[in-house]
Formats: C-alpha cells, structure tokens, sequence
C-alpha cells in the first residue's frame, strides 16, 4: 500500500482487491452479485446511494439477517440513476471499512459527457503501524466522542498516490470518491478550477466550489471536470488542507512537454444527463426535526459535555443512541407515508461535523443556517458544520425502513444513528 520499500499491508478486500473492484453497470439494466463470506466474522454489503428495493439495501438487523462466515446472499437490484457510488460492509462497519472493505459503483450515463478521459480516485485513510501494518484500537473510546480515527495515510486506488501526467489542453472528467471511514477532506487544485457537476452521483448546477476546495466527508462523493490549464513542462500540487495543521500534498499533476490538444478550454457542455429523482413539494413537505447531540465539547475537559461517560453512547439523534451497525431493535424516528415530501430538518447542537447520511433516497440540499443553497445540488450524505442547521428534502417514496446516520464510523458505531419508515 505505502509503496515497494514497506511490506505489504494485510487488508480484507472484495475479490482480493483494495479497493474493491469497479463495479460498472449500466442504467436502468438489472445486476446481481453473489456475495460469499470468506471473512472470520458475519457480514453484509451496502450499495451506498443507490435507490434500490428495501430487501437489498444490505443493513443487518434490519434489511436482511448477517451473512455468517461461509455463507451468501445473492443481491439484485436495477440501479435507476447514472452516477458515482460505491459499496461497503454494512457489519461491524467500523472495522470492516476500517481494514478496507469498500469499492467503487459506477452506474454509466447512457449518453456520457464529451470528455478527453475519465478518471476514478478512491480515497481512503489508513492508520499504520511502522510496519505499513492497519494499526490496531478501533473504537477508542476518546476518538469516538472526537473526530473518529483520522489516520496517516492516504491512498488512491489502495497505493501511496502516483504523480498524474496530463496534456495540457485535455479535459478530464474525475470522479472522487471519499470511501476513508473519519478523514473529512478538502481538495485545492492549485493553478485549476475544477467545474463540480455531480455530488454523491447526483448531477448538480455546474459550479466552482465554494473557497475553491472540493469539501468531501466521509462517503461523499463528486464528479468534477477539469480543464488542464495548465503549462506545458510544469506541475501542480493537489493539496487536501481540510485540518489545521495537517496540510498536505495528495498528489501532483505533471504536464508532458507536448503543445497543448487545444488552445482553448473544451466548449462541449458541461451539465450532466438528469436523473429520474422526484423533485420534493417544499410548500407541503413534512419537517422532521433531526438534532445531531452529544460528543467531546471542544475546549471543555475529559468528560466535560460528553453525553453518558461511564459506558452510555457518545451520541445521540433527537435523545436517543441507536449504537452498532442496524436497527438494534429500536423504533423508527419517524414514520412517513409513502410519496409524501419530507424535509430533514438537521440542527447540529454539536461541536463537530457529521456527513449525515440518508438511506433509499437522494435529497435536494435546501438551505444552511436559513440561507437557500446557491446552486441545485443533491446528495445521499450532507456535510452538517458544527452548530450548523441543514435543511433537506425528498419525496419518500422508497417503502421500507431506512437507515439514517453519521458517515464517520466512531459516529455511527457511537449512537449518531438513526432510522425513518417509509409506509
Ligand atoms: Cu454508506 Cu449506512 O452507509
Ligand atoms: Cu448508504
Ligand atoms: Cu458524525
């Protein structure tokens, strides 16, 4: 993983990849997988995004029984949007993630944007011992209250990121998938300006980002065209500055000497294919208040402000702590009847940030802190600040019992878990 000096990382890996392999459907054309269980311990695979029947959605206690070690579960599922998502173990997620079990879905536009190349990166975090080995101490009980397990390493595509050759002139479609289970991050592309046009496979209004970094939280995902501007013979950094203090440089783009393949930037259009999302009745929508609580205040000493010291959950949605992986039994938030549109009314009473992320469906991103949102932009998972009040909207119209939860494992895993019924 860190390179051909370090002995080689042990991971638990779909079909012995790290990342998984890339799944590339089609869509609107049915797929199937047959998961066999070769792990020491019970499992299930969540296909992160996709608008797909209840029964597959892959959630233990709550969509389907675990599949024991040995066993099988056949998943089938017709993905009804184009896009950029990506599966991951659904049990035990926090170790099984941790230690790599997660891949790419790529649903393909049946007529895709006139792009020069398309790229894919996984990015995930990884916390390694001297011995390039997956260091030991998930569930740390201080880091889970906290920003979870920030690791030290990041990879694309399982390896210590490779320097990227471009010809001046090209434009590539680049898809970024943030499948690290803590590390939230945010991507400057010095001397670019990457064009946002899907988030979470959503496609959004064409946009620069906000501060010109592209914010990923855990599980999110963007879909950006990049116009190589740059000059020929020079290189750029790609740097993620998202923490204080932890700057670094992901990657670098190197041009080749050659002239540019065009003097001016593409003009092929830029906005991706609609989905078939239904787009949520603001005016009718049902609020449901969802209040992000607990973890670490910061400033505050050990204890201080942490919801139920002493063995309690470190988080909680509304009051209560749903801990694990599923349901545990508990009851839904809310119940909504089904082609209702709801809007998720999240206020983080919190000091950290939570990508909130909704099972079933894909949401319209309102507003932040009472200001409407400047483009249209949807998303599976929203990246909620600390103290900061999101508003989102969908119909709800999937039936079933969703999961609706903070991205970051230690969040999830610690109480910040919920589910909602749709009847
Ligand atoms: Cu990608 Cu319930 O998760
Ligand atoms: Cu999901
Ligand atoms: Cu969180």
């Amino acid at each position: 993983m860190v390179g051909d000096e370090a002995p080689a990382t042990a991971v638990w890996a779909y079909n012995g990849a790290e990342p998984g392999p890339v799944l590339r459907l089609r869509q609107g054309a049915p797929f199937r997988a047959i998961v066999e269980n070769g792990l020491p311990e019970a499992t299930t695979v969540h296909w992160h995004g996709i608008r797909l029947p209840n029964a597959m959605d892959g959630v233990p206690g709550l969509t389907q029984k675990t599949i024991q070690a040995g066993g099988s579960f056949d998943y089938a599922f017709t993905p009804p949007d184009a896009g950029t998502f990506w599966y991951h173990s659904h049990e035990d997620s926090l170790v099984q993630m941790g230690r790599g079990l997660a891949g790419a879905l790529i649903v393909e536009e049946t007529t895709p944007p006139a792009v020069d190349r398309e790229l894919l990166w996984v990015l995930q975090d990884w916390r390694l011992d001297p011995n390039a080995q997956i260091a030991p101490g998930f569930d740390n009980r201080m880091e889970v209250a906290m920003d979870g397990r920030v690791g030290t390493t990041v990879t694309i595509h399982g390896r210590l990121p490779q320097t990227l050759h471009a010809r001046a002139g090209e434009r590539i479609r680049l898809r970024l998938l943030n499948a690290a289970i803590a590390r939230i991050m945010a991507l400057r592309f010095e001397g670019h300006s990457p064009i946002i046009v899907a988030l979470d496979g959503q496609p959004c209004d064409p946009h620069e980002p906000a501060d010109s970094r592209i914010l990923l939280g855990p599980a999110m995902r963007a879909d950006v065209m990049l116009d190589m501007q740059g000059e020929p013979g020079r290189s750029y950094r790609v740097v993620d500055d998202f923490y204080d203090r932890l700057s670094y440089t992901l990657v670098r783009l190197s041009y080749e000497n050659a002239p540019p393949l065009r003097q001016h930037p593409s003009a092929a259009p830029l906005r991706l294919p609609p989905n078939p999302v239904p787009r949520p009745d603001l005016a009718s929508a049902i609020v449901h208040d969802v209040r992000l609580q607990g973890g670490m205040m910061s400033g505050a000493g050990m204890g201080g402000g942490m919801m139920g010291t002493g063995g309690g959950a470190a988080w909680a949605i509304n009051g209560q702590s749903m801990t694990g992986d599923g349901s545990a039994g508990m009851k839904p938030l809310f119940t909504i009847d089904r082609g209702r549109s709801c809007i998720l009314d999240f206020r983080n009473e919190t000091a950290w940030w939570h990508p909130m992320h909704l099972h079933g469906h894909s949401f319209n991103i309102v507003s932040r802190d009472g200001v409407a949102v400047p483009h249209d932009e949807w998303g599976d998972t929203v990246l909620v600040r600390p103290r900061e009040h999101v508003r989102v909207a969908f119909v709800a119209d999937n039936p079933g019992d969703w999961m609706l939860h903070c991205h970051v494992m230690e969040h999830q895993v610690g109480g910040l878990m919920t589910t909602i019924r749709v009847s």
